[in-house]
């Protein structure tokens, strides 16, 4: 059978082979809606510029309605023979309408059709990935203020360094979301032009008006060049490396909660929501959707590599290359809803054990800084040497295997004369984290300033 949309020159069909390599109709389906979208926007503007006449236009009009309805209702049959959704939807439009369906592509080719559908597509699902890293940030704050003054320990090289509270600990991840947030708000802004009006390449002999299609697809302008705008993906490209960006951060978020959950560091348990057991040792309550969360990045950084692959050396303008575009895409976004929904529902799920987490915030002599700093502040020595100072006091608590705190004053003056009673006040993790007040510190006053700030900033402000 030749094609109906291109039968003119050909007079066989595809073989079956042909017809496998080339079908998109299994994954494009998906781009449905914005392909009927485009459509009513182009037909419109068609009739608006009279190069189609009202009643073919209202024809037109009818059948997308009926399509859409039948693809809502799952009536719809989508044909591997007609190739993509763009030659099902028209396709069936010729059934439905007869002969105008044919005019509906009047200075349009699938080229700069399927980049307008895609980039509207693109569109929406950074809108709905917004709206649920907002929902993360949310999560992420409430425990934060809960949290605020909880004390656990902060690493360096995952050895304890300072004591930190785990309010602040958690709005690290609440700004570093905001930037993903930004990011993908930052690539929207970039994609939002039209394609639709480029025609195959070159653009096209008919009197449209781009604006007017523009207008009405919510994009802020046409695009300036024909040749790019049936080419280029860096769309795709900026969104898949945002979510690849976004999930190396959740998989760093998701290996703390491995770490935190386990047994040796038992600072935070989650319920049954989030465990799984084993089939074989009946104490075991494993993170599952935790490292999953950490290994999901495998995939998204894998989609984005992919499509650089693909369009990297691509002759402009359009090649059918191009049609891999779309299940990276696809298969990235799905992923990220699922991740960024765990991820919110285990930070809303942990249990937080405080009292081991203060307690480990203390052991391997974390408040050694601050009695260094003491020595800087109350009797002016140089840093170097009250670093000195400090590992020798160190080395005697290890020597008598106790903590800073269990020091005697005879015992710090056996270091140094200048380590006085007071000295001893400034090496409790309490003291430690509430004298972090510097702008950006851990002090519990601190954090309580930046869930405020945190709020405004990304729940009702919207400034990112
Ligand atoms: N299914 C195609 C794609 O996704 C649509 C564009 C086809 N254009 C063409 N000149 N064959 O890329």
């Amino acid at each position: 059978m030749t094609s109906q949309i291109w039968g003119g020159r050909f007079s066989g069909g595809p073989s079956d082979i042909m017809e496998a390599i080339n079908a998109s109709i299994d994954f494009d389906q998906r781009l449905a809606k914005q392909d009927i979208r485009g459509s009513r926007a182009h037909c419109a503007m068609l009739v608006a510029q009279g190069i189609l006449s009202k009643d073919d236009g209202e024809a037109i009009m009818d059948g997308l309605l009926k399509i859409e309805k039948e693809i809502g209702d799952g009536s719809f049959t989508f044909k591997r023979a007609l190739e993509d959704i763009h030659m099902n939807i028209e396709g069936r439009l010729a059934d439905l309408i007869g002969e105008p369906a044919g005019r509906l592509h009047t200075a349009r080719s699938r080229n700069d059709q399927v980049a307008t559908d895609f980039r509207l597509w693109v569109r929406a699902a950074i809108d709905t990935i917004d709206d649920q890293l907002k929902g993360l940030q949310k999560v992420l704050i409430d425990k934060a203020e809960a949290h605020a003054d909880t004390i656990m320990p902060g690493f360096t090289h995952l050895q304890a360094a300072q004591p930190v509270t785990f309010g602040h600990h958690l709005l690290a991840y609440v700004e570093m979301i905001g930037r993903d947030r930004g990011r993908f708000a930052d690539a929207r802004t970039r994609l939002n032009e039209n394609p639709l009006g480029a025609g195959a390449l070159a653009g096209t002999s008919f009197p449209l008006d781009r604006d007017r299609t523009s207008k009405d697809l919510d994009f802020d302008r046409p695009m300036a060049n024909s040749l790019d705008a049936v080419s280029d993906r860096d769309f795709a490209l900026e969104f898949l490396a945002a979510s690849s960006i976004l999930s190396v951060h959740l998989s760093r978020l998701a290996e703390e909660l491995v770490i935190w959950a386990s047994a040796q560091f038992g600072f935070v348990a989650f319920t049954d929501e989030f465990s799984t057991g084993s089939s074989m040792m009946p104490q075991k309550r494993n993170p599952d959707a935790a490292e999953l969360l950490r290994g999901k990045v495998g995939r998204v950084i894998g989609a984005m590599n992919g499509l650089l692959i693909v369009v990297k050396g691509l002759p402009l303008t359009y090649s059918k290359d191009m049609q891999e575009d779309k299940e990276p895409v696809f298969a990235v976004f799905d992923t990220l809803e699922l991740c960024v929904a765990a991820a919110t529902g285990m930070i809303s799920d942990i249990g937080v054990n405080k009292a081991t987490m203060q307690d480990a915030a203390g052991a391997g002599y974390t408040t050694a800084t601050d009695l260094a700093d003491w020595l800087v502040r109350e009797k002016n020595v140089a840093f170097r040497e009250s670093h000195h100072i400090a590992g020798q006091v160190v080395k005697l608590a290890e020597d008598k295997d106790c903590d800073l705190e269990d020091l005697s004053v005879s015992d710090l003056s056996s270091v140094d004369e200048r380590l006085t009673a007071d000295a001893l006040q400034v090496v409790s993790v309490e003291a430690s984290v509430n004298s972090r007040t510097s702008y950006g510190g851990t002090a519990p006053e601190n954090v309580r300033a930046q869930v405020s700030a945190a709020r405004e900033r990304f729940l009702t402000g919207g400034n990112l």
